[in-house]
């Protein structure tokens, strides 16, 4: 749908909003490194996130209108970060949500520090945030009801040197989720790469 059709769709004087996240998205490596760590579990009745969905959450922003786009776009712009090694090295299992994940012993004190920017920055932008303590982790399976502890997992190693601004869009078939910005952790090289095939409702 072009950007007038879903105006078009929204009661009058509604602003459009997107559904935000800034993530850690992985290389076709790192993807692949983690659809063999889901294909070494013994999981059954869950529901497998699909490898081109996979990614690490830093900052879920939900719903917002323009204005706040720009201003998160602009916190993430004037973050100062270094790059890192992440290990993913560790089975996690939330029974409450039934969400399997992947996630890291180890936070890199560059990770924690990017998000700890990029959540007092983007809070300044009258986003309620998710107050709870970061767990780095990226979610493998939802749904899941029992997790047997598999013999030995095979470590992903991740070189991070970027971040994205990510748009979820859910639909009949699921969610879909397009990178719509990227920026560099690179304290001599800074920047965002904009545009990646993104297709923003806004000008
Ligand atoms: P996850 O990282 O545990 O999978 C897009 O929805 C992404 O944002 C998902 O990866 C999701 O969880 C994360 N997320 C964090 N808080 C969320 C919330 N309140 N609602 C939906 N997704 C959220």
């Amino acid at each position: 749908m072009n950007a007038e059709a879903e105006k078009s769709r929204l009661p009058r004087g509604e602003a459009p909003t997107q559904r935000l996240f800034f993530a850690l998205w992985p290389s076709e490596e790192v993807r692949s490194g983690l659809a063999e760590v889901m294909a070494s579990l013994d999981i059954h009745r869950a529901k497998p996130v699909p490898a081109e969905n996979l990614h690490i959450t830093l900052l879920f922003l939900g719903s917002v209108a323009a204005p706040t786009r720009i201003c998160a776009e602009a916190i993430a712009e004037g973050i100062a970060g270094q790059p890192f090694e992440l290990s993913l090295d560790q089975i996690g299992f939330w029974p409450k949500s039934g969400i399997l994940w992947l996630g890291a012993r180890e936070l890199p004190e560059s990770l924690a520090a990017l998000v700890r920017d990029l959540h007092l920055g983007v809070a300044g932008c009258g986003i309620d945030l998710d107050a709870r303590p970061f767990t780095p982790h990226v979610t493998l399976m939802r749904k899941a009801l029992v997790v047997r502890r598999e013999r030995r997992l095979v470590a992903v190693a991740w070189r991070v040197d970027n971040f994205v601004l990510v748009e979820s869009k859910t639909t009949r078939d699921g969610s879909h989720y397009q990178v719509l910005t990227s920026w560099r952790l690179d304290a001599d090289c800074r920047g965002a790469q904009a545009g990646l095939g993104g297709s923003s409702p806004y000008p």
